[in-house]
């Protein structure tokens, strides 16, 4: 229940769509590393609550977030982040989640807030939203991925200068370089858009929205060949999966597909 969470709250804004807010407005949604373990809670109960079919991590109209909680950062040492793998967990969601994730980005996406939404299989965001990995000014570099995940979204030439710099680029940018899919007008419309999606995916068969995620992702880390051979492999398996003759057998016959959800 969402009265369990002190930095997030949880929600079912629409049918099948399962949200989480980033709730901790005093200090711009930054993410502690108590937030996080919420974030990996809430993300974990709606992975394992079989009515959820899409999920959205979003913030405020202000901040998506500002990035990883810099007052708990400033006394760490490297041994204490060496032994206790500081941010490893912050990725759990890129492995534990098999649920499309939207992130729908508002304000300020920065340094690990930045990360956050890469990490997400999809972004959505404002306009105005401020995108940027501004670790390079507090003598540190981007360390939940974004070195790798910002460059396969943009490319070389503009991640390079973008982290060597520390300037932010904007949701308009973030849109025309091909890291958010759309980007919006206002909170609002962003939201609305953001619900409507979630719901189109989560009406769909559960196997193969799985399977969607999974292939699409793994082109980030396989190269083409591997990639679509792999992409086949699991094109057979649909095959034997309930929905697959459900969704056919609906076309040919002209009715509406009503999926097992299996
Ligand atoms: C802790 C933060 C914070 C952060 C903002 N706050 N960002 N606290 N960690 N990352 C706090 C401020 O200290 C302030 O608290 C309150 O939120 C409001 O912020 P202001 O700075 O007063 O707001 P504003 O002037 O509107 O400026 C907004 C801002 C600025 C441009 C986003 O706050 C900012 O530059 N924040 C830091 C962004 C950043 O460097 N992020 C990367 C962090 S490193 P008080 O108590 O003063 O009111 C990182 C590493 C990732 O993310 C690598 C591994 C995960």
């Amino acid at each position: 229940a969402s009265d369990s969470y002190e930095f997030i709250k949880v929600s079912e804004p629409r049918a099948r769509v399962g949200q989480v807010t980033l709730n901790r407005p005093k200090a711009l949604n930054a993410l502690s590393t108590p937030l996080i373990k919420e974030l990996n809670t809430a993300l974990r109960a709606f992975q394992g609550t079989p009515s959820i079919g899409a999920i959205i991590i979003t913030g405020s109209a202000r901040a998506f977030a500002a990035g990883a909680d810099i007052k708990e950062m400033a006394p760490l040492t490297f041994s204490r982040a060496y032994l206790d793998s500081f941010i490893e967990n912050w990725s759990e969601l890129t492995t534990s989640v098999k649920k499309p994730i939207i992130a729908a980005v508002s304000g300020h996406a920065l340094g690990g807030g930045c990360e956050l939404a890469l990490m997400c299989d999809l972004i959505y965001c404002t306009t105005s939203a401020n995108f940027g990995q501004p670790e390079i000014k507090l003598g540190i570099i981007p360390g939940a991925g974004g070195s790798q995940r910002l460059t396969k979204a943009i490319g070389k030439a503009k991640a390079m200068e973008l982290i060597l710099t520390g300037k932010s680029f904007s949701g308009e940018e973030a849109e025309k370089w091909g890291v958010a899919a759309r980007s919006y007008p206002d909170h609002e419309s962003l939201m609305k858009a953001t619900l409507d999606t979630a719901e189109t995916i989560a009406s769909y068969s559960r196997v193969a929205v799985q399977a969607c995620k999974e292939v699409v992702n793994k082109s980030q880390d396989l190269g083409v060949r591997d990639g679509v051979d792999y992409e086949r492999r699991v094109f057979h398996s649909l095959f034997g999966s309930i929905d697959q003759k459900i969704g056919m057998t609906a076309f040919v016959e002209k009715k509406k597909a009503e999926w097992f959800h299996e």
